[in-house]
């Protein structure tokens, strides 16, 4: 039986249940965004540990439309009818910024850069933001009216458009800018923003994923340039979902050895422009410098040539990159032999060791084979290849290599010399930096050696590499 008391307390509890019905929650990785209904000690999709948090479900909202109402007037078009409009782009003042985004930045783009804390990302967006000579927005959720300010001094140039605002509401950010329609929008960092009809913490999947939704419907209806900085996890990937990046426009990853002071700008995704696009900077006590020509900065220029160093022509994108790449082999102390590289992947080398003592009869099992890409940076190019045999070489036999010697060629199992892409790119370059051989593999299709200044030698086998490097003086 209901007694009247009963009734009231029911009536009190009635509306909360009937809202608590509505609103679904779910398990999200806070690692990838996977969803699951219930919590699950390893994602089932990147298989990552005790990374499950309860969270507002994405589809709760979606449910309760009906399907003639969520296609709104959407109609299809032949995709030739469309007419095509250039897309309006904004050069900017940062040549290396410009390249790595193809060009200057598009309206109404949106660009995520990640990278390590402390590694520069908002210095360079306020460099960017003080230097432009344009309407800008710098929002930060991460540091004070005033240690912005102090940033700003120290890079020392100021631009009367640039404004500041610290905020981490989502909905507020968009109202101001709104007002102030800047032609660039600068959100540090993604992982501070909430969105207040979302219940989880900041930087938790629903709230980045939600966040990033509404400014990029903000971009995308204004036109409004939107920059987002993002934080990394500590595999190095960018922390949040991984719908962040499916979501944004351009990706770029700032990175470099904290401990040196070349920073590059790398293109991850770019829906704008050509990915693997490569920006270099220099950190100094006055903001990043823009490095226009690399190799000069990435080579050391000691008077006589040393033994254990052998210059690479790599491409990074559409840019060739001179390396110096650094071999130091010693008699193994213990009965392990140590390998160890930096810059360079540690299986290749392996690899490359394995195809040295197999073809080249050196007996490399009983040597320590430590090897370095000066300057702190990291190579993926497999040009590089050539170079670390050459430098490994000529540490074991203590012995320079000239110079004027470079290399551009991957190395096979076999010990065969393969061709790289572009080779003509990097003799133009190699010549203009004033080398005077450059080793290419002779499988390179439409090789010309004649008619250039800097003499081509175009090589079959690691054998005949070494024959030509070590007797060629
Ligand atoms: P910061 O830009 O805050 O990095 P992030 O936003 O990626 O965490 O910090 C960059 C580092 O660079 C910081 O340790 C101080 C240093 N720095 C300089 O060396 N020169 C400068 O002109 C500035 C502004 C910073
Ligand atoms: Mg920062």
């Amino acid at each position: 039986m209901i007694t009247p008391g009963v009734y009231h307390v029911l009536m009190g509890v009635f509306p909360y249940l009937c809202f608590m019905a509505k609103v679904k929650t779910a398990f999200f990785c806070q690692a990838c965004g996977y969803e699951a209904p219930k919590w699950l000690g390893k994602c089932p999709s990147c298989n990552a540990w005790n990374t499950f948090v309860e969270e507002l479900s994405s589809s709760s909202k979606a449910e309760s439309i009906p399907f003639s109402r969520q296609s709104g007037n959407a109609k299809p078009r032949p995709i030739s009818e469309i007419e095509q409009k250039a897309t309006a782009r904004l050069p900017l003042k940062d040549s290396e910024l410009n390249r790595v985004l193809g060009g200057g930045i598009t309206q109404g783009a949106m660009v995520l850069i990640g990278g390590d804390p402390g590694i520069g990302k908002s210095t360079l967006l306020l460099q960017m933001a003080i230097q432009e000579p344009c309407r800008v927005l710098y929002v930060s959720g991460e540091e004070s009216e005033q240690q912005i300010k102090l940033r700003a001094e120290r890079i020392g140039i100021t631009n009367p458009g640039c404004e500041l605002l610290i905020e981490t509401d989502v909905i507020r950010i968009i109202s101001v800018a709104e007002q102030q329609l800047p032609q660039i929008l600068i959100i540090d960092s993604i992982q501070t923003l909430f969105a207040p009809h979302i219940e989880s913490a900041p930087g938790s999947v629903s709230q980045v994923r939600e966040s990033t939704a509404l400014l990029l419907r903000f971009a995308k209806e204004t036109g409004v340039s939107v920059f987002l900085i993002g934080h990394i996890t500590k595999e190095g990937s960018i922390a949040g979902p991984k719908v962040l990046e499916h979501m944004v426009d351009t990706v770029l990853q700032f990175e470099g050895d904290r401990n040196h002071f070349y920073r590059l700008l790398r293109t991850v995704k770019n829906r704008f422009g050509s990915t693997n696009e490569l920006g270099i900077y220099e950190m100094q006590g006055n903001g990043l410098r823009m490095v226009e020509n690399p190799s000069e900065i990435l080579i050391s220029h000691t008077d006589e040539a040393l033994s254990g160093t052998a210059i690479a022509t790599t491409i990074e994108g559409l840019r060739p990159l001179q390396v110096e790449v650094q071999a130091l082999v010693s008699t193994a102390a213990y009965g392990t032999p140590q390998r160890s590289s930096n810059g360079f992947d540690s299986k290749r080398l392996n690899m490359l060791l394995a195809v040295l003592e197999k073809r080249c009869s050196f007996r490399l099992a009983s040597k320590d084979v430590f090897l370095n890409i000066a300057g702190g940076i990291k190579v993926d190019d497999t040009a590089v290849d050539l170079a670390v045999i050459m430098a490994i070489l000529s540490s074991n036999v203590d012995l320079p290599i000239s110079k004027g010697f470079t290399f551009a060629a991957e190395i096979g199992l076999s010990g065969e010399i393969r061709p790289v892409s572009r080779v003509e790119t990097r003799i133009s370059e190699a010549e203009k930096l004033g080398y005077t051989h450059i080793f290419v593999s002779a499988y390179n299709k439409g090789l010309k050696t004649n008619g250039t200044k800097i003499k081509v030698i175009a090589l079959k086998k690691v054998e005949e590499a070494v024959k030509n490097v070590f007797s060629q003086e």
